[in-house]
């Protein structure tokens, strides 16, 4: 059989990764797909660089719409990134009939509906492996192999340049300013890292694993986002003497009322939190990443990995690559589901509003080092029925001058408790003139 034919949509990191691993390993990819499997046209906005990358085999073009048009062409891979263009070719691609592979988080998570009915109605596929957590096939393992489990929650570390900076934060004990410069000079973050540091990128996969774990539409809109950028050396150092490392997890969760029973909905969030030392995700260093998967049969299971990077990121274009060419003439009701879940059967259930979430909470007060002081936060603490698992006083570091009142740090970790209670107790807590600053609130996640 002709080796099936692939069009390529911008050859940058992950696309030249991908032509090359192909290339390399094309013997043992026609093994397992039982057909060959060649990217015969390529399109880039610098098209002596794309030509120079694929050799004269290849045909290069400027134009992504001419690879679209190629009859010959069965499957587009779009590898450009971001909403603009992208989200044009990719509907461009499908309305052509062609099976669409990408890696673009951002385009899924907030156009994913549009994309995967458009998708639906043409009878073609959309694979997105790559899109979360680069290498690791969260996506195959969260559609496929779970498929028999109640998902109760997915935590993950999805994003490397963040975990990078917070793991040279707790080492080194400098703050994150200073490690983010190093990380950019390293290339570990990029010249804006917005995305990243904000927590947009890692709430773009977890938006995507929420639709899949729960057979939910993809709703970037309704998911809660905090960065790491507040994030201070010294509380990085108070979580550790208190058994815990900060990370930036994106979670998403089925939320049962603890009392009905009732499922209330699914929460979706990304922020820093506080994770129990002697957890595996809690050892997860540098820019690696991983995901932690509850399911009610199967239990926990952990996926660890590089979650990008030219190459790791093409181990699972590929595969998208693979599991197309052997399913593109089967008969569309065999293939699994882009959302894992059958499109007449998604779930409206709601994404929960940030205040209706329930954790557990590292709060540090700096406050006056005065008598009463800490009955006061306690029994603002008691009085919203919130209660203490367990806490710390340190002197602060600053140097009081003369004449000025100590201060001191006293930090709490609580127990569970609903976002909208916590919120409503820290506003009573900074409103004590003894309270000197604003309050830290990391939410902490026991993953048990
Ligand atoms: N890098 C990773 O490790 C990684 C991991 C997971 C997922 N992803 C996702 O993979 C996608 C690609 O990322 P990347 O890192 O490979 O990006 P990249 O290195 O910037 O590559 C994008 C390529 O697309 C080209 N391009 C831009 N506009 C184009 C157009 N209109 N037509 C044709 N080509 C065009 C660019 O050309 P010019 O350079 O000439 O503009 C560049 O060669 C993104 O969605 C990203 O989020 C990346």
């Amino acid at each position: 059989m002709n080796p099936i034919q692939v069009g390529l949509l911008g050859i940058g990191t992950v696309g030249s990764g991908t032509f090359s691993v192909l290339q390399r390993n094309q013997a043992e990819i026609r093994r397992r797909a039982g057909r060959g499997i060649e990217i015969t046209m390529v399109a880039d906005l610098d098209v002596a660089r794309a030509q120079s990358l694929v050799g004269p085999n290849v045909r290069v073009v400027k134009d992504a719409r001419e690879v679209i048009a190629n009859p010959d062409i069965d499957i587009v891979i779009e590898l450009i990134g971001g909403y603009g263009i992208a989200r044009q070719l990719v509907m461009e691609a499908i309305a052509a009939g062609k099976h669409v592979v990408t890696a673009n988080k951002a385009l899924l998570a907030v156009h994913g509906t549009e994309i995967f009915a458009a998708a639906h109605a043409r009878g073609v596929m959309v694979a997105f492996e790559a899109a979360v957590a680069g290498g690791i096939p969260i996506i195959k393992a969260l559609r496929e192999g779970l498929t028999a489990n109640s998902i109760q929650w997915i935590a993950g570390i999805i994003n490397g340049t963040t975990n990078f900076i917070l793991s040279e934060m707790r080492d080194k004990g400098l703050d994150f300013a200073v490690v983010l410069k190093e990380a950019q000079r390293l290339g570990y973050a990029e010249a804006d890292p917005t995305f990243d540091i904000e927590g947009v990128d890692a709430a773009h996969k977890a938006t995507i694993m929420s639709a899949i774990a729960f057979g939910i539409p993809v709703q970037f809109d309704k998911a809660y986002v905090e960065g790491i950028t507040r994030l201070t050396a010294q509380d990085i150092q108070y979580a550790g003497q208190l058994g815990y490392r900060i990370k930036l997890l994106g979670i998403t969760k089925r939320s049962v009322d603890a009392r009905s029973g009732e499922l209330r909905g699914v929460e979706l969030r990304v922020h820093p939190a506080l994770v129990p030392m002697k957890r595996l995700l809690a050892n997860v260093e540098g820019a690696m990443n991983a995901v932690m998967v509850q399911g009610d049969a199967v239990g926990t299971t952990l996926y660890y990995g590089k979650g990008a990077g030219s190459e790791p990121t093409a181990s699972a274009v590929i595969a998208d690559l693979v599991d197309i060419t052997r399913l593109h003439t089967a008969d569309a009701a065999q293939r699994v589901p882009h959302l894992a879940f059958q499109p007449d059967a998604m779930s409206d259930l709601p994404v929960l509003p940030m205040r209706e979430i329930v954790t557990s909470y590292y709060l540090r007060l700096r406050v006056a080092d005065q008598a009463g002081v800490l009955a006061q936060v306690t029994g603002i603490l008691a009085d919203a029925g919130i209660s203490i698992d367990a806490m710390l006083q340190r002197e602060a570091d600053e140097v009081v001058a003369a004449g000025q009142v100590a201060q001191t740090d006293l930090i709490i970790l609580t127990h569970d408790t609903r976002e909208g209670t916590m919120d409503d107790a820290l506003a009573r807590m900074q409103a004590l003139p003894s309270v000197l600053q604003p309050i830290t609130r990391i939410r902490k996640e026991e993953l048990a």
